[in-house]
């Protein structure tokens, strides 16, 4: 197994906006689902990266609240694709002590979807070699909105939260809650842009943008990032 030397600065919590399976796709006059499909092994190959880079959390931007405004029928074969990659990968969380976790808006996601989300969440809940987040119907917006909403009932109950406020109370209400923020957020494809992702949690983030695009991006590319990661001086705004 391939392990990062001692030395180096290994992130705790890397994130990747996928970006990329439809060009990928259109340059071989491909299907835009065959890029999808392909995706998937990236999603593999950089699991068993980060696991042998000994990296905790890995989230993926795998679909946004804005991706429900694709075409219907890319936006139903990504979902039964989801439904099958969780079903197929099950086994591999068992067998490598991977905790799966689904965080964003699943009251739109479909009955047979949650499902399998649940099952999968529930049956790995205890392992902690990794943990693979996957965001789907995700935005940064969303999420803070929702933590506001939930701010606001809890002062409602309690007006004396409002003058006690501090950042910990919004972060404790985002769906992240318990995990920590992005060292590094990984962005395909070469678009450089956060496009509604972790808008609250990435604010220290280090940022690690390609032109390779997602379904070629596999465990060198990752590795790659992960190098370049170890590189940053990281000073949150103070001189050192
Ligand atoms: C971005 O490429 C990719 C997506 C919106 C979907 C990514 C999802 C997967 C690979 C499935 C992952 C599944 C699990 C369970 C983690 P794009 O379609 O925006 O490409 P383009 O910008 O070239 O059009």
């Amino acid at each position: 197994m391939n392990t990062m030397q001692e030395n180096t600065k290994t992130p705790v919590h890397v994130s990747i906006i996928m970006d990329g399976n439809g060009r990928w796709a259109r340059e071989r006059g491909l299907e835009r689902v065959r890029g999808h499909y392909e995706g998937i092994d990236s999603v593999r190959a950089c699991t068993e990266a980060a696991v042998e880079c000994g990296v905790k959390y890995l989230s993926l931007y795998a679909f946004s609240e804005e991706n429900w405004n694709r075409p219907q029928a890319e936006v139903d074969t990504l979902m039964s694709l989801m439904v099958k990659c969780m079903e197929n990968e099950l086994p591999t969380f068992h067998k490598n002590n991977i905790r799966f976790v689904v965080l964003g808006n699943r009251s739109r996601l479909n009955g047979e979807l949650n499902r399998v989300i649940d099952h999968c969440m529930e049956e790995t809940a205890s392992y902690d070699r990794l943990t693979l987040i996957v965001f789907l119907s995700y935005s940064g917006r969303w999420d803070i909105l929702q933590a506001a909403r939930k701010l606001a009932l809890d002062i409602a109950a309690d007006p004396s939260l409002a003058e006690r406020l501090e950042q910990r109370d919004l972060s404790e209400r985002l769906v992240t809650a318990g995990i920590p923020d992005p060292d590094l957020i990984i962005r395909t494809s070469g678009e450089q842009r956060i496009s509604n992702y972790l808008l609250w949690q990435g604010a220290y983030s280090e940022f690690f943008f390609t032109s390779v695009l997602w379904p070629d991006f596999r465990k060198d590319e990752f590795r790659k990032a992960l190098e370049e990661y170890s590189k940053r001086d990281r000073r949150y705004g103070k001189v050192k």
